[in-house]
């Protein structure tokens, strides 16, 4: 096996080197040289016009050994004969020499370069086989992202802080990942101003399904005023924030809603960031629409940071999609903790045409199931009952609407938020058998789907 060869970056500005010979070949040659600098000396009887314009001197003759007197380095572009006695003269005078497409008289082999500013790939096939250089050259350019230039910059400024802190070199390639992925990843949110209210959705409960502005809203919080359906673990997001519970607790009273809007206004007048956080989407049966229009009327700057709603989330973390093609093309989410407020509503619905989802409708369900069968909604109808969707203690009842009126809630999860679905896609449980998701529902089910 032959010595592998050692490859190098060469500064060439203002250096002599010799180009022998004045073809194509030797033109490609000249102008690499030429734009880094070198100072180029072409000897051939013959020299293109293109190639005398790039030399800095052009000796028109048969090339001579003397010619390579005081040069740096030699290129040797001519017949393989006169590569020959270049590389010899070369060779004698110590003076490395690239002869192209003749790798037999080369002691120095170019690459195929892939630059992006100052980052340089160079492909070598040890003078074997250019073409696969080429081939390879073109592959690393496919591959490498323009960005890669301004990863030189950035890589750059962080060596004076890695030196000062002496960080070991092992230590420095995990940091400069995680810096070029800064550069790359999403902006950073804009902090919110002091005297602020953020209107925050904390979804079903898992804090895994919190928006990513909201938690960030809960991180810069000075204030947080919560509702009972919070979980503690999205709260936790909040660690410097002064914590109010402002939910109903059953048995006990409960803030007044214009009590609210009260410390709301007055919280953030007094400088505060303040999140008002509600389960799921804050307007979806969440009073953030009072909320927002109190804020307005108080001249107090806001947001809404929507928040993934349990009138879609808590069927999905079921397997049930309030819509699928072929079964459902709508749905409707009804609040059902009052017949004066489901009633009208579904009365309104074409029987066994949509999905139907209620929200605070588990103490009316007898209610909400005598409505639909009076307005035709055959008994048959599958209906399903999700508790605490997204929390340990989740819960799956399916089975028909007729069954409804007389479904017994397991004893331990009475106190659990449930959304109930009825309509066909109810039977549906779309859930990976993979899943490695903890599914107590699936052995406490009524009926196994
Ligand atoms: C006052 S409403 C608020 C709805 C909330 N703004 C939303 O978008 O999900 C509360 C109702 O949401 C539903 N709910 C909230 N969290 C739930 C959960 N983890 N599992 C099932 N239903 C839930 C229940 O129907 C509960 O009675």
């Amino acid at each position: 096996m032959k010595a592998p060869l050692v490859p190098l970056f060469v500064k060439l500005a203002g250096r002599e080197v010799v180009v022998v010979g004045g073809g194509a070949m030797a033109a490609v040659r000249v102008r690499q040289l030429a734009e880094a600098g070198a100072r180029v000396k072409v000897v051939a009887p013959q020299i293109r016009e293109e190639v005398a314009g790039l030399a800095a001197e052009l000796v028109r003759r048969p090339f001579r050994g003397g010619d390579l007197d005081g040069a740096w380095f030699a290129v040797a572009a001519a017949t393989p004969e006169v590569n020959r006695d270049v590389a010899w003269a070369a060779e004698a005078r110590r003076i490395l020499v690239n002869a192209v497409d003749d790798p037999e008289h080369a002691t120095a082999y170019t690459a195929g370069v892939v630059r992006r500013g100052d980052a340089t790939v160079a492909i070598s096939t040890a003078g074997r086989a250019p073409a696969l250089a080429g081939l390879l050259r073109e592959a690393v350019d496919a591959l490498l992202p323009p960005e890669v230039a301004g990863w030189v910059d950035a890589a750059e400024a962080e060596r004076p802080a890695w030196k000062a802190a002496r960080v070991p070199l092992a230590a420095r390639r995990g940091r400069l990942l995680r810096a070029l992925n800064a550069l790359h990843g999403e902006p950073p949110e804009a902090p919110v101003p002091p005297g602020f209210v953020s209107l925050v959705g904390a979804g079903p409960g898992d804090a895994g399904l919190l928006t990513r502005r909201g938690a960030e809203r809960l991180r810069t919080a000075d204030v947080v005023l919560y509702d009972a359906l919070v979980d503690p673990a999205v709260l936790a997001l909040a660690p410097s924030a002064h914590r109010f519970h402002v939910g109903k607790r059953a048995g006990r009273p409960s803030v007044s809603q214009r009590a609210i809007e009260r410390l709301l206004v007055r919280a953030a007048r007094a400088g505060k960031r303040v999140v008002r956080l509600k389960c799921g989407d804050p307007f979806v049966f969440g009073r953030g629409g009072e909320e927002a229009l109190a804020l307005a009327a108080a001249g107090v700057p806001f947001e809404v940071v929507p928040g993934v709603s349990s009138a879609v989330a808590a069927p999905a973390l079921a397997g049930i999609p309030v819509t699928h093609r072929g079964t459902s093309a709508a749905f409707a989410v009804v609040a059902g903790h009052a017949e004066a407020s489901y009633g009208p509503v579904l009365d309104g619905l074409a029987p066994g045409t949509l999905s139907l989802v209620v929200l605070m409708g588990v103490g009316e369900r007898a209610g909400i199931a005598a409505r639909l069968r009076a307005r035709g909604w055959a008994a048959e109808t599958p209906a399903a009952l999700v508790l605490g969707a997204s929390g340990e203690l989740v819960h799956t009842w399916r089975g028909r609407l007729a069954d409804l009126p007389g479904l017994a809630l397991p004893p331990d999860r009475t106190h659990l938020p449930g959304t109930l679905v009825v309509g066909a896609v109810a039977a549906l449980s779309l859930r990976s058998p993979h899943s490695t998701e903890a599914q107590p529902a699936a052995r406490a089910d009524a009926r196994p789907t």
